[in-house]
C-alpha cells in the first residue's frame, strides 16, 4: 500500500521504497559475506520485523532457516516502557548455532539488549543484530548492533511493517505519523 493512501496520517516520508530495496540489497551483500559456510538462523522479530525480514532474507545469497518471536515491550502507546515479555518463543533450538536477529527499529534499545542476552544464555554460536532503523537514543544503550539500515531522526514511524495500534503495517515506506493521530 502507498503512503498515498494514507498521506492525511503522514506528515513526511522518511524512507522511500526505492531506498530500502537498495539499502536491504547492500546489507544482504554484507551479511551474506559475513555468515558464508556457517549455519545461519534468521530470527525475526514479530510483527515490525516481517516486512525486512522477508526482503533480507530473499536478498541474501547463503542458506538460511527462519524464526520468529514476539515480543512486547510498548502496549499500544508509542513510548518503551523497558518491561519485555516474551509472547511467543521460538520453535528452533539456538544452541551452538548462529543467529542474527532481525528488528525494525531500535529505539531505547531495551527490547534488543534483552532479546540478545537471552539467546546467548540458550547457548547460541553468535549473536548479532541487524535493525532496518535506529533512532538517537539508541546510542545510550550498550547494545551491539551489527548492521543498521537508517539511522533516523526521534519521531513516531510507520510504515513497511511498523504500526501504531497494528495500523499502517503494509505500507511500502516508512514515513512520520502525524502527532494528531495519536494524541
Ligand atoms: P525499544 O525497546 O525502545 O528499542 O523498542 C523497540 C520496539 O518498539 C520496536 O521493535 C517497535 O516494535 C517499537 N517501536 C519503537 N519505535 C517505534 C516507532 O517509531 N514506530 C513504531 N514502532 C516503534
Ligand atoms: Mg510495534
Amino acid at each position: 500500500m502507498n503512503l498515498e493512501t494514507v498521506k492525511q496520517d503522514i506528515t513526511q516520508v522518511l524512507v522511500t521504497e526505492e531506498q530500502i530495496k537498495k539499502r536491504v540489497a547492500e546489507l544482504a551483500q554484507e551479511i551474506g559475506k559475513k555468515y558464508a559456510g556457517k549455519d545461519l538462523l534468521l530470527v525475526g522479530v514479530l510483527k515490525g520485523a516481517v516486512m525486512f525480514m522477508a526482503d533480507l532474507s530473499r536478498a541474501l545469497e547463503i542458506p538460511a532457516q527462519m524464526d520468529w518471536m514476539a515480543v512486547s515491550s510498548y502496549g499500544s502507546g508509542t513510548v518503551s516502557s523497558g518491561v519485555v515479555r516474551i509472547l511467543k518463543d521460538l520453535d528452533a533450538d539456538v544452541l551452538g548455532r548462529h543467529v542474527l536477529i532481525v528488528e525494525d527499529i531500535i529505539d531505547s534499545g531495551l527490547t534488543l539488549s534483552w532479546l540478545a542476552s537471552n539467546l546467548e544464555a540458550r547457548g547460541a554460536a553468535s549473536v548479532e543484530i541487524v535493525t532496518l532503523l535506529r533512532k538517537p537514543d539508541a546510542a545510550k544503550v550498550e547494545v551491539a548492533v551489527a548492521w543498521v539500515g537508517f539511522d533516523i531522526p526521534n519521531e513516531f514511524v510507520v510504515g513497511y511493517g511498523l504500526d501504531y495500534n497494528e495500523n499502517y503495517r503494509t505500507l511500502t515506506s516508512v514515513g512520520i505519523l502525524a502527532p494528531a493521530v495519536y494524541s
